[in-house]
């Protein structure tokens, strides 16, 4: 009989369960959180209220698409760290009653970890020892994968994460969140050596993203004339209105290009560093298009296997908790039942 996986992951805002059986993929169901779109970013207490109207429709769904009762499932895994704390608990708190009334044992999964196994979802699958540019609206991380319970952080971001870096952006463009699939869709159409944004001198593997905020606020704020401070800056606020309309293509290229330059220059600079060949991205970030066109690129240049996830398990989804607590439950790290939900966690 193969193992039967049902994961939960609530750590923002998409209520979502997945059931694989064996490590094969069997559903993955996500339900999305519309109403934070109207404030501007997630609402903490927004998102832990509809998680708690979600959950056992999608948990019902996921079941019943995979073809299988609640009585055949082996496991349940779930999301217990990092992410919003009151989200996280709606999920742990349905994992573990859900374990004691099934009589099965309890896995507690890393969210970040859980993006980097998403690359071991399909095949092919990527060999060991790979590399995971992981770029999500919460972190920025260059991970070393050596198997699917030996990760190590090589570099971070030390301030906004890329996807941060894409929202922010898309917010001064008066973009709605999220911004950044907006602006890989405006990019599309644009011409991404129309302006251009420093790059920040970060040391080693780790990544900044303030300094860009900050230089495209000014940028806009001086209406293209200069990405620099300037004590009254050089357009009205109309002025600035009708340069973003008029060049909103080519801003949102721009932007994009330089983000997906510090993502590509530090990834490049840690396959160098570690002679690892086998590359993979992961996270929200990763379903960006000209990153995904970028990686496959530099692959093609510097002879890497690169390794890009389907979009759907790229965002959050709770296939890649599936994915994970498998490769848990082959190991047997169970989890004990005063396993608690944490807004953060150590790798
Ligand atoms: O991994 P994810 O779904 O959630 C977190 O764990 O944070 O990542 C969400 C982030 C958001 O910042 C969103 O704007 C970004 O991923 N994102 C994108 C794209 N799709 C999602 N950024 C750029 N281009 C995209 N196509
Ligand atoms: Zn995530």
């Amino acid at each position: 009989m193969p193992v039967h996986i049902l994961a939960i992951e609530s750590s923002c805002d998409e209520t979502a369960a997945a059931v694989c059986a064996d490590g094969q993929m069997l559903s993955n169901v996500i339900a999305s959180q519309k109403i934070h779109e109207q404030y501007g970013g997630v609402i903490p207490e927004l998102a832990s209220r509809a998680h708690m109207q979600q959950i056992v429709p999608v948990v019902d769904t996921a079941i019943r698409q995979a073809g299988i009762s609640m009585e055949q499932v082996d496991a349940i895994a779930f999301t217990q760290a990092p992410g919003l704390i009151g989200a996280l608990l709606v999920g742990a708190q349905f994992a573990k009653s859900l374990s004691l009334a099934l009589d099965v044992p309890l896995i507690a999964v890393h969210h970040m970890q859980a993006h980097v196994l998403a690359n071991l979802i399909e095949e092919p699958k990527p060999a060991f020892p790979f590399l995971c540019l992981t770029v999500s609206g919460g972190h920025t991380q260059i991970v070393l994968c050596k198997s699917p319970s030996q990760l190590e952080v090589l570099g971070q971001t030390i301030d906004d994460a890329a996807g941060e870096a894409f929202d922010k952006s898309a917010k001064l463009l008066g973009l709605p969140y999220p911004g950044g699939p907006l602006i890989d869709k405006y990019a599309q159409e644009g011409n991404p050596l129309a302006y251009t944004f420093p790059e920040p001198k970060i040391e080693g593997l780790d990544f900044s993203f303030s300094g860009l905020k900050t230089s495209i606020l000014y940028f806009l704020r001086n209406a293209g004339k200069s990405n620099v401070y300037k004590e009254s800056f050089l357009a009205t606020e109309e002025e600035k209105e009708r340069f973003i309309k008029e060049n909103l293509a080519d801003i949102c290229a721009s932007i994009q290009h330089r983000i997906i330059g510090i993502l590509l220059n530090k990834l490049e600079k840690a396959a160098r560093q570690t002679g690892i060949t086998n590359i993979c991205i992961a996270g929200g970030v990763s379903a960006n298009s000209g990153l995904r066109k970028a990686i496959s690129e530099l692959g093609i240049k510097n002879g890497w296997h690169v390794h890009i996830p389907a979009f759907q398990y790229c965002t959050d989804n709770a296939a890649m908790i599936a994915i994970t607590g498998y490769y848990k439950f082959l190991n047997k790290e169970f989890a004990a039942f005063d396993v608690n939900a944490s807004a953060r966690a150590e790798w």
